[in-house]
């Protein structure tokens, strides 16, 4: 929505002007999938569309929290942040806030109107983008923007895990508060040691395809997940010291899945250990130009995903496997949590009109209902607009 409709809605709800205009992007991550809990390297980047805040300022202690777009207005008080089911999307700002309270931060009343252009449930970062917002909205507005921005990260993180209750690691939150224009991030989740890469895609693009799976309880299927990992490198302790399963080489760990008898378990640490390597040769391929080998990966990765870790579903398996047949696609993958959500491609930028078209047409036949297409360039991580 245009900032301008916006702040007409905020007078609509609020009675009053807004005083402040803030946003935070959504995020893909190229490669590095479900290894951010296991102390791994991931390699995401922040879209250049996200979420909106506008905001004022109250007298009280009073929180209110309206959404273009869900029909739901909330209001708590500084003092009383409880999560509750029906608030729904506004139990992350609570978290957030209860959070930097706990911390020792100012927090006052405010009036705050969200509008989101993220897909919610579409693997591309629409709770960690509304996190890591109120976060900086905080920050800027009542502690004179003194939090140090990966302090933030940690706090948005730490609010999804802790008051929302979903276990999800700190790659999103980093993504989405750390962005920088045209880069992406490449993260050690171990040490949050990082460094900022060129995207140079020459005559390529990133697509972004949503499945358009409608969205299913994931967050069992993703804690089983770091719960198997978790057991994975504890029997592997018992034999080799090692911090996380992403310590270890494809080399060291062929040499120790033998300790790992559940088939399941196996795949699992297998699949954490070799895209940790994928995303090492990821980096240095892009970092070259070599984009057919960084294609290569991508595809590499999302197999290690379907086979090993089994967090695809035929709707990514078929977007991807549709992508890869169309000609100047040389490489797809899913991105995010996966079960449904979102795949990118790369496709060479003559041919994406056709590209979209062809797996249009083809994911429906197969699928039964239309995916979406997204094109974002790579944005700025989360910040106040000045006008
Ligand atoms: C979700 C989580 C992230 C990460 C990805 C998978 O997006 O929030 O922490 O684990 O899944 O890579």
């Amino acid at each position: 929505m245009e900032i301008n409709n916006l702040k007409e809605r905020f007078i609509e709800i609020y009675g009053e002007k807004s005083e402040f205009n803030f946003l935070s992007p959504g995020r893909i991550n190229l490669i590095g999938e479900h290894i951010d809990y296991n102390g791994g390297l991931v390699f995401p980047c922040a879209l250049d569309f996200g979420t909106y805040a506008l905001v004022k300022i109250r007298d009280d202690n009073k929180l209110n929290f309206a959404s273009t777009n869900f029909d739901l207005k909330t209001s708590s008080d500084v003092g009383n942040l409880l999560y509750k089911e029906e608030d729904d999307w506004a139990n992350y700002p609570k978290g957030v806030i209860k959070i930097m309270l706990n911390k020792g931060y100012k927090v006052k009343g405010m009036d705050i109107l969200i509008s989101g252009d993220i897909p919610n449930g579409a693997g591309l970062s629409s709770s960690a983008s509304l996190e890591v917002l109120i976060g900086v909205i905080v920050n800027n507005l009542f502690n004179e923007g003194k939090i140090d921005r990966v302090e933030l990260v940690k706090i948005a993180q730490q609010a999804e895990n802790e008051f929302v209750g979903v276990n999800c690691g700190v790659m999103d939150q980093f993504a989405v508060g750390m962005g920088k224009k045209d880069k992406a991030i490449l993260l050690d989740c171990n040490s949050l040691s990082y460094k900022y890469a060129d995207v140079k895609l020459l005559d390529y693009a990133i697509v972004i395809i949503n499945t358009n799976k409608r969205r299913s309880l994931n967050e069992s299927k993703y804690n089983e997940r770091r719960s198997e990992c978790e057991e994975a490198l504890k029997i592997i302790q018992r034999e080799k010291k090692v911090e996380n399963l992403c310590k270890l080489t494809p080399a060291e760990f062929d040499k120790l899945e033998y300790l790992l008898k559940d088939e399941k378990v196996k795949n699992r640490a297998k699949h954490a250990v070799y895209e940790n390597d994928r995303v090492i040769s990821a980096f240095d391929s892009l970092n070259k130009g070599e984009l057919e080998e960084f294609g290569r990966l991508l595809i590499e990765s999302h197999d290690s995903l379907k086979n090993l870790y089994e967090v695809t579903g035929k709707e990514l398996d078929a977007l991807v496997e549709e992508a890869l047949k169309v000609e100047g696609c040389i490489g797809a993958r899913m991105t995010g949590a996966g079960f449904g959500g979102c795949a990118i491609a790369l496709v060479k930028n003559d041919k994406i009109g056709g590209f979209a078209e062809q797996v249009k047409k083809s994911y429906t036949d197969r699928i039964g209902y239309e995916p979406s297409f997204y094109s974002s360039g790579i944005g700025e991580g989360t910040h106040e607009i000045f006008e």
